[in-house]
């Protein structure tokens, strides 16, 4: 039998959450059409989703998963390595590496496996993979399982980064993973990219590893990227993306010019050899993402007018939340149990906005990450900032310490 301390501490703060009535993950959304969603019968306008430029719901993206249901069906078969591959794969990974600048792209199921298989092959016995102390918990896992070392760096810091490359030079490793993601899926930090483009540039075994989950269809000219807003796309190594943020799907993938390693990893990365292909579907509904984000790239615009409108709802509340010219504006609590009860006085109020918590964030950092999306009217983020504006009185959180004008200064699209 399995030692039950093993769970009872979580499950015990479980139930404490749930009987007080402030547990908040795992709701159950009735219905959705976006910027607005349902639970238990109430309307709430949702303030947390990373479908940024509200593609899920757009009805050229429904129809092209509905049609390739019909041809394909519903699931796949088998791995694309052995039944499950189809036309569409093969066409969404030319599309997708000529959107980033790649040369070449191969799609996994989702942007976890992308990088767990990714990392998980590409690092050799004797590398450094050296990431962002941020960095997703899909990161951490590939490198986890990796065969080489693991260490961090201080968030968004390359000097850190370069004391750490420093300091392996003497171990000799053959090859130093620097990762980073493009726009940080909690606090909304755009990447110090060039800073560590630099670091490339210096050390000849750096690879630089982009995790753009966040940054693809957001940042950038169109949309392209995190690389790309910076001019950095051929300095960047490989470049992940999900589809299950801006475009509107589910699925991941992996964009290089190394043309050799793309080919290694594709008979290589283990959740796309031993795991079920992405259903044809999710491949159509992301296409069709993307033919929409290549043909109005003023959705992303708009995303930012949006994400830019309310950030200055925040100035003017004074909320603890800080500007990087991302759609994600998180703000920070503190104390989890605070974070808990903001929320849940956000959704009594009609605002569906999530707290984020130990793992997520270090522990007694809790935030609440509110993101925009280019769907919300304004009339969606006045009501949010009405909300948050009563909450935050109640909550005394209206320190003014709001503050900021773009960290990263040329992050508009
Ligand atoms: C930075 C980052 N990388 C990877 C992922 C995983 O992507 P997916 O949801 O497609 O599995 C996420 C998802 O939240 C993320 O935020």
């Amino acid at each position: 039998m399995l030692p039950r301390n093993r769970f009872q501490a979580l499950a015990e703060i479980v139930r404490r959450g749930k009987d007080g009535g402030y547990y908040p993950f795992f709701r159950a959304l009735s219905a959705s059409s976006g910027p607005e969603v349902e639970v238990d019968g109430r309307r709430l306008v949702m303030a947390g989703s990373n479908d940024y430029l509200g593609l899920a719901h757009d009805p050229r993206v429904v129809e092209a998963a509905t049609d390739a249901a019909r041809r394909w069906g519903v699931g796949p078969g088998g791995s694309r390595f052995l039944c499950g591959n189809t036309t569409l794969h093969e066409t969404l990974e030319e599309r997708l590496a000529a959107f980033v600048g790649k040369r070449r792209a191969l799609v996994h199921t989702t942007g976890f496996v992308t990088n767990l298989g990714a990392l998980h092959a590409l690092a050799g016995p004797g590398d450094l993979l050296l990431c962002d102390e941020e960095s997703h918990a899909s990161v951490v896992d590939g490198c986890l399982s990796a065969r080489g070392r693991l260490s961090t760096f201080r968030h968004n810091d390359a000097a850190s980064a370069r004391a750490k490359l420093e300091a392996a030079r003497s171990k000799d490793p053959e090859a130093c993973f620097l990762i980073t993601e493009g726009v940080f899926s909690m606090s909304g930090d755009v990447a110090a990219l060039p800073d560590l483009v630099a670091l490339r540039r210096e050390h000849p075994a750096a690879v630089l590893y982009l995790d753009d989950a966040h940054g693809l269809g957001v940042m950038g000219p169109g949309g392209r990227g995190t690389a790309a807003h910076f001019g950095a796309t051929g300095d960047v190594d490989f470049i992940m993306g999900t589809f299950s943020k801006a475009l509107a799907s589910v699925g991941g993938f992996l964009a290089s010019d190394d043309e050799e390693a793309m080919t290694f990893l594709r008979h290589q990365s283990r959740p796309l050899i031993f795991s079920a292909a992405l259903p044809a579907c999710c491949v159509a509904a992301a296409l069709a993402g993307l033919d929409i984000l290549e043909r109005e790239p003023e959705r992303v615009e708009c995303l930012h007018r949006n994400a830019r409108r309310a950030w200055d709802g925040y100035r003017r509340i004074g909320l603890d939340a800080r500007w990087s010219g991302s759609p994600i504006l998180s703000i920070r609590i503190g104390s989890e149990m605070a974070a808990y009860r903001f929320a849940l006085e956000l959704f009594e109020r009609g605002v569906f906005a999530l707290p984020a918590v130990f793992p997520a964030v270090p522990r007694g950092e809790a935030i609440i990450r509110t993101a925009y999306m280019s769907t919300h009217a304004p009339e969606h983020i006045d009501r949010v900032l009405d909300v948050l504006e009563s909450v935050a009185d109640a909550h005394g959180l209206r320190g003014g310490r709001a503050a900021g004008e773009p960290a990263v200064a040329a992050a508009a699209p």
